[in-house]
């Protein structure tokens, strides 16, 4: 499966799964998609990252300790599946500040629910689509999206989704797959993530479309320099990034003006 870029007037191409072409309909794929995997999501997500993503999500989650231990402030995770990145939130900062999960994929909150109930993690996780949030204007000091940004229809539109929800100052910050640069590291991971994941993704997931998607659509993402002139481009100040782990993930940060 490939994804096509699309450029609609006036914004700046998101997703599209291979045939097709408006957002609504990429939007519906999506979601049909992650429903269909959440049974085995978090099985896959620490199987095919040998467990490298739990480290990605506490990275995260310290970088923002200021935030996460101010009782007052507020914090959003969108796209927030089964909820591992809201959680290592709370396990930041165990009383401070309130942690909302929202997705878009009844199946994966159901999980996110199990999973914060089971450690008596106090989390809110609301159904929200990312491009027409269900929150006033100015709510968050932090809105957080961990591998979930790249899978938005429209990219642009999703960044001033995060723009309007966020308090004067407050701060987004996008976790999210890039091909690592560099022939020798670079070359390896393709051929692991192009060739190895998606067939090991399709046997234990039993749905080989949903892991042909995740390379495609990651090489068909906006670069970190795109991405990044699009967070200025869509009004963040301070619009920066840095790739970790030989820059198979970048976090991308912004913020909002006072
Ligand atoms: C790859 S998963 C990432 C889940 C989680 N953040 C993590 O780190 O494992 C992508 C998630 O984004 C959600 N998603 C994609 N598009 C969305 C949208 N427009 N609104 C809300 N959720 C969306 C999917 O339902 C899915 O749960």
């Amino acid at each position: 499966m490939t994804i096509k870029p699309v450029t609609e007037a006036g914004s700046v191409p998101g997703t599209r799964p291979e045939g097709i072409q408006g957002e609504r309909e990429a939007a519906a794929h999506v979601q049909e998609m992650f429903g269909r995997i959440a049974p085995r999501y978090d099985l896959l997500n620490h199987l095919l990252s040998l467990d490298i993503d739990k480290i990605w999500r506490r990275r995260v989650a310290r970088r923002f300790t200021a935030i996460l231990h101010n009782p007052s402030a507020r914090v959003l995770d969108l796209c927030c599946g089964t909820g591992d990145l809201a959680l290592a939130f709370r396990r930041e900062a165990p009383v401070g500040a309130e942690i909302v999960g929202s997705d878009f994929v009844p199946e994966m909150l159901s999980r996110a629910r199990t999973k914060a109930a089971a450690c008596g993690a106090g989390v809110t996780f609301v159904e929200a689509d990312a491009l027409a949030l269900p929150f006033g204007d100015g709510s968050f000091d932090l809105v957080s999206c961990s591998f979930g940004f790249r899978n938005l229809a429209n990219y642009e539109r999703g960044l001033l989704e995060i723009l309007r929800v966020l308090k004067p100052g407050g701060v987004a910050a996008i976790l999210e797959f890039a091909e690592p640069p560099g022939k020798i590291f670079g070359g390896l991971y393709r051929f692991y993530f192009r060739r190895v994941l998606p067939r090991l993704g399709g046997l234990i997931s039993g749905n080989g479309s949903a892991y042909t998607y995740l390379p495609a659509s990651v090489s068909k993402f906006p670069s970190p320099d795109a991405l990044r002139a699009l967070f200025e481009r869509t009004g963040y100040l301070e619009a920066r990034f840095e790739r970790w782990t030989g820059g198979i993930v970048t976090l991308h940060c912004g913020r909002t003006g006072f």
